[in-house]
């Protein structure tokens, strides 16, 4: 059980840790420009990182998901996978990437530990891709995926919802789970500090999707614990599942499970709170008891809730900040 609850008696058992803020795709939503480099680089080393996981692991923490930027570029990608997955009590590794690389790398970090992948495709249609991304990788991504699902790896699939390519996305998904015993889930698009304009011109609620798959039979399965966010729908006639995630939905944050941690040791209580709390002193120092000691303290602090309705995205400059 967690000892970490917040003031809110939500139970905090999912650590999210960014383990670069680099990444090689130019996302509309994200890095329209690419990723600019502000300062030396300052990634948390590995013996930072074994230290940082040990106080999350002792304080009751079951489920890391490692992000970026794009975590596989990190070289020690496979070693921080390792470091997770060995901590006594983590239950569940998973790993957050844009695919790039992952036909060479799927091998290693499933043995490593990754329990769970989860592959962004914004659209099965390879031009869609290019102009989303910045990059001509949907074939290569696609491969790497069906490689995955032939070698056991537990695969799920990100898309960003966005006004423009909804419907084709939406399409293109159902025949794909068809047969695939894979989830695609959609992400509402979220007001960053760097997208207004997109954000005015693109958002769409994943509500429209909703109210679609329920006409067409699929059905709201029950949440487990160490869940994520997602609403996931099943159906009789589908190997796979799709999920929904609708930041902007009432009570979205009611189950918040989850802090953040990013490259640099920086914890986030929330995605878009307004201030960020630096752990590396207790990092540095690998003074577990003290780091231990910090995460309840700050945990008071907790926001029962983004305040995105507001449009007020806080700190948040572009998710690759914080890891998505
Ligand atoms: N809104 C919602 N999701 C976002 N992501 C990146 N930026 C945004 C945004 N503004 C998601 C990507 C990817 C993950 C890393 O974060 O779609 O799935
Ligand atoms: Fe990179 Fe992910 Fe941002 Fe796209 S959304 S630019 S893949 S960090």
């Amino acid at each position: 059980m967690s000892n970490l609850i917040d003031p809110f008696k939500r139970r905090i058992a999912y650590l999210r840790l960014s383990v670069t803020d680099f990444c090689n795709y130019r996302c509309v939503y994200c890095l329209p420009d690419g990723y600019q480099a502000c300062g030396n680089p300052n990634d948390l080393t590995i013996p930072e990182i074994a230290t940082l996981v040990r106080g999350f692991a002792e304080s009751g923490t079951q489920k890391i998901r490692l992000s970026g930027g794009e975590p596989t570029l990190r070289r020690d990608i496979t070693d921080i996978v390792r470091i997770c997955a060995e901590q006594p009590g983590i239950k569940k590794v998973a790993l957050t990437t844009n695919g790039h690389r992952l036909e060479k790398l799927y091998q290693p970090l499933h043995d490593a530990g990754v329990a769970q992948f989860n592959v962004s495709i914004d659209s099965f249609n390879a031009d869609t891709f290019a102009k989303m991304t910045g990059k001509n990788a949907l074939h290569s991504i696609l491969r790497g995926v069906e490689q995955m699902l032939d070698y056991g790896c537990h695969v799920k699939l990100n898309a960003l919802l966005m006004k423009e390519t909804a419907d084709e996305v939406i399409d293109d998904t159902l025949a794909f789970v068809k047969q695939r015993p894979i989830t695609m889930r959609f992400i509402e698009l979220m007001r960053t500090g760097d997208n207004e304009a997109l954000f005015k011109k693109s958002h769409v609620s994943a509500a429209t999707i909703t109210e679609r798959l329920i006409r067409e039979g699929w059905t709201l399965r029950e949440r487990s614990p160490m869940a994520g966010p997602a609403k996931e729908f099943t159906h009789p006639d589908y190997l796979g599942g799709i999920g929904i995630i609708a930041p902007y939905s009432k009570d979205f944050c009611a189950s918040c499970n989850r802090l953040r941690v990013t490259s640099s040791g920086k914890m986030h209580l929330c995605l878009f709170d307004s201030l960020a709390y630096d752990l590396r002193r207790w990092l540095i120092e690998e003074d577990v008891a003290g780091l231990k000691a910090q995460l309840q303290r700050l945990l008071i602090h907790k926001p029962a809730t983004h305040h995105l309705h507001e449009d007020n995205p806080g700190i948040m400059r572009h998710l690759s900040q914080i890891g998505g």
